[in-house]
């Protein structure tokens, strides 16, 4: 298939572009280069061989969509486009509403106008909120998001459901995210967060290179075995794969189709930071602090429908996730230096 994947040159779309590539897909990326750099062009080409098409555009403004429709004959788009931080989504509420809402909406005309009608969207397991039960199943009901990066992935599933209603022979992926972490094993390209990160995988990565003295952890009082928040962390280029393996479900019927992409395994923080330093053979000093307002205690995926449906499997473990975040933590540094 021509894909065109929004956002392809940020941390997801990249993995997600090779895997595709890899698959024999064509593909073609639009991003405007808000959160993700040019030359990671240049690494999927290193990579793969092949360099994809790209378009620096907004999908604030359609004027800069139409020509990639009207240039490309596009059979599908993957869309990862979007503002992610959630703490920026506090502090800049409009920004992230105009941005991933408009945005959307902006993209689905210009696909209406070319005829496109297949879509996968990137939306997260914060859709959940804290969850009315664990492992999480596509059935559990959606929860109270904490800021507005997580209530524009609730709109939008919700105006994709209502638009997929209107228009039936339309074909959505809604793919929940658990918590992407790793790199790709060239160490070519991974998550290059600005500042100072806010998720967990990213702080461990800069203490591991010495850019931040030790990792803060967000409590010790949870009720989870060892009492640290218990996420399910996956495999970038795992969660890539999701991606390939859902393009063969633009042949079934149209309709809305939601997978769980997760392992199924919840890790605490501590069992991070333990895997972190046996993998890697390094200390990771931390120290416990309060609780970070708006976490929860457990979050872990059911992922068998996405097994069953798309035949997608993790094959990553834990600890090849830690080596490869470190891999490219390392990368990173001898970059900026
Ligand atoms: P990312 O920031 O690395 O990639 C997003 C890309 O979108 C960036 O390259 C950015 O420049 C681009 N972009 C943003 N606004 C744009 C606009 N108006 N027009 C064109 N391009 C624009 O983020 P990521 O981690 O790769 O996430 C990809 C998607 O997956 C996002 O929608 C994110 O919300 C979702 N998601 C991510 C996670 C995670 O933990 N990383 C978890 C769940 C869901
Ligand atoms: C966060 C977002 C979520 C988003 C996801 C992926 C919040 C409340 N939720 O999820 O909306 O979809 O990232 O981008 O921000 N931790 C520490 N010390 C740190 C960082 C994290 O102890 O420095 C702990 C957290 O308390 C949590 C776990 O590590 O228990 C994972 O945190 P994080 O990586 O931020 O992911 P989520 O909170 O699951």
């Amino acid at each position: 298939m021509n894909i065109l994947v929004s956002g392809g040159t940020g941390y997801i779309g990249s993995h997600t572009c090779v895997e595709l590539i890899q698959a024999g897909h064509d593909v073609v990326i639009f991003d405007n280069l808000s959160n993700s750099k040019v030359d990671v062009l240049d690494k999927i080409e290193e990579i793969t061989g092949k360099k994809p098409k790209f378009y620096q555009a907004d999908m604030r403004n359609a004027q800069e969509l139409a020509p990639i429709f009207q240039e490309n004959k596009i059979d599908g788009v993957i869309h990862f486009a979007g503002l992610k931080a959630v703490g920026e989504s506090v502090a800049m509420p409009w920004e992230y509403y105009n941005n991933n809402i408009c945005g959307t909406l902006n993209l689905i005309s210009e696909m209406k106008k070319a005829g496109v009608n297949k879509l996968v969207f990137s939306s997260s397991a914060t859709v959940y909120g804290d969850p009315a039960f664990v492992p999480i199943t596509e059935e559990c009901p959606l929860g109270v998001t904490t800021n507005p990066y997580g209530e524009t992935k609730k709109m939008l599933e919700r105006i994709l459901m209502d638009f997929q209603k209107a228009n039936p022979d339309w074909h959505i992926m809604l793919l929940r995210y658990f918590n992407p972490i790793g790199a790709h094993e060239s160490g070519l390209i991974g998550e290059e967060p600005n500042g100072i990160p806010n998720n967990l995988m990213p702080y461990i990565m800069q203490v591991a290179v010495g850019k931040l003295p030790m990792l803060r952890v967000f409590g010790d009082d949870y009720d989870t075995p060892d009492g640290t928040g218990v996420r399910d962390y996956i495999h970038v280029v795992d969660l890539a794969l999701g991606h390939v393996a859902v393009m063969k479900k633009f042949e079934d019927q149209p309709g809305v189709y939601i997978y769980n992409l997760g392992t199924g395994i919840g890790y605490s923080v501590l069992d991070i930071v333990k895997a972190f330093e046996k993998a890697n053979d390094i200390k990771i000093p931390y120290q416990v602090v309060e609780r970070r307002p708006g976490d929860i205690a457990t979050c872990y995926s059911d992922p068998s429908k996405a097994e069953k449906e798309l035949g997608w499997k993790t094959k990553f473990d834990l600890e090849q996730m830690c080596v490869d975040s470190y891999r490219f933590a390392r990368k990173m540094l001898n970059t900026a230096i």
